[in-house]
């Protein structure tokens, strides 16, 4: 679309008049070149099951889109089909820009968020949706996270302080050095994209935490501010909630944010063989020797 800013107190000269033709023709055929592009019609083949309906099997459903007329990526693909097609069609989105977590799914049978996936322009194949492996669905896309932030809540993740620290007296303060040991894992959005691709989470996800969450509670364990190290750390010392990681790394392979939580379990397991007890934290000891 092409729009001319002018003065109309000021009469359009020949050449004024000149410029306006060409930037209408421009125009007319940039309009005539979309109108004339061939359709590129994919299928999209979405999981779907209705609560409403509980009798009623699960079932793939198939949609067609031109892709001419969508947006580059997944998510694109399933707002133009609810808004045009089917308005019932059940999924979770909200930043679409990979930051919020929330529009997790597997997609051609990768785990991954549906807003950063690109379309696969082939034409001769179905874009294939489901949601997140092994997992309760609630609707469509939509999977139960009901254990996993049940989980998440397990490793009480946020500051813990056995020193009095008055709210709003200091500053916790940390060395560069410490508040590098935090990168690769402050930035993961727990959408599950790990966790759910994980065999040892589909079959114990009622005994083990998962990578993800396994990856957030190593996160305090290595943070220099935490006071309750040891106590952390104690918390895995059984045959599941940590160690039922078997080094399979099919969770790093998904992570949508490039991130590796099987780095960091491992650099867990290290930590707790090498420590019966640990002396409390200090920069030097945790989170450096196993990187
Ligand atoms: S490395 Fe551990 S957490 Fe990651 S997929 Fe394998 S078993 Fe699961
Ligand atoms: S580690 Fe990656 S895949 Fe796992 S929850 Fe965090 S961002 Fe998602
Ligand atoms: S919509 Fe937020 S990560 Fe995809």
């Amino acid at each position: 679309m092409f729009r001319a800013i002018v003065n109309t107190a000021t009469p359009i000269n020949g050449a004024g008049r000149l410029v306006f033709a060409q930037i209408r023709n421009a125009a007319a055929q940039a309009s005539a070149a979309k109108t004339a592009a061939a359709p590129r019609t994919k299928t999209v083949s979405i999981y779907r099951w209705n609560p409403e309906e509980p009798s009623k099997k699960p079932f793939l459903q198939e949609y067609k889109i031109d892709l001419n007329e969508c947006g580059p990526m997944v998510l694109d693909a399933l707002l133009k089909i609810k808004n045009e097609q089917d308005p019932t069609l059940a999924f979770r989105r909200s930043c679409r820009e990979g930051i919020c977590g929330s529009c997790s799914m597997n997609v051609d049978g990768r785990n991954t968020l549906a807003c950063i996936c690109k379309i696969d322009e082939s034409t001769s194949k179905p874009l294939k949706i489901y949601p997140l492996p092994h997992m309760y669905v609630i609707k469509d896309l939509v999977p139960d996270f009901t254990n996993f932030y049940m989980q998440y809540k397990m490793i009480e993740p946020y500051l813990k302080r056995k020193t009095a620290t008055p709210v709003g007296d200091k500053q916790l303060y940390q060395s560069e050095e410490d508040r590098k040991k935090l990168d690769g894992m402050y930035e993961c959005i727990l959408c599950a994209c790990c966790s759910t691709s994980c065999p040892s989470y589909w079959w114990n996800a009622d005994k083990y935490l998962g990578p993800a969450v396994l990856m957030q509670a190593y996160k305090w364990i290595v943070d220099s501010r935490d006071e309750y190290t040891n106590e952390r750390l104690e918390q895995f010392r059984d045959a599941f909630t940590l160690y039922r990681c078997h080094t399979i790394m099919n969770c790093t392979e998904a992570c949508p944010k490039g991130l590796n939580p099987g780095k960091a379990i491992g650099e867990m397991k290290g930590l707790l063989a090498k420590t019966a007890t640990m002396p409390h934290k200090n920069s030097a000891t945790v989170g450096v020797e196993y990187k």
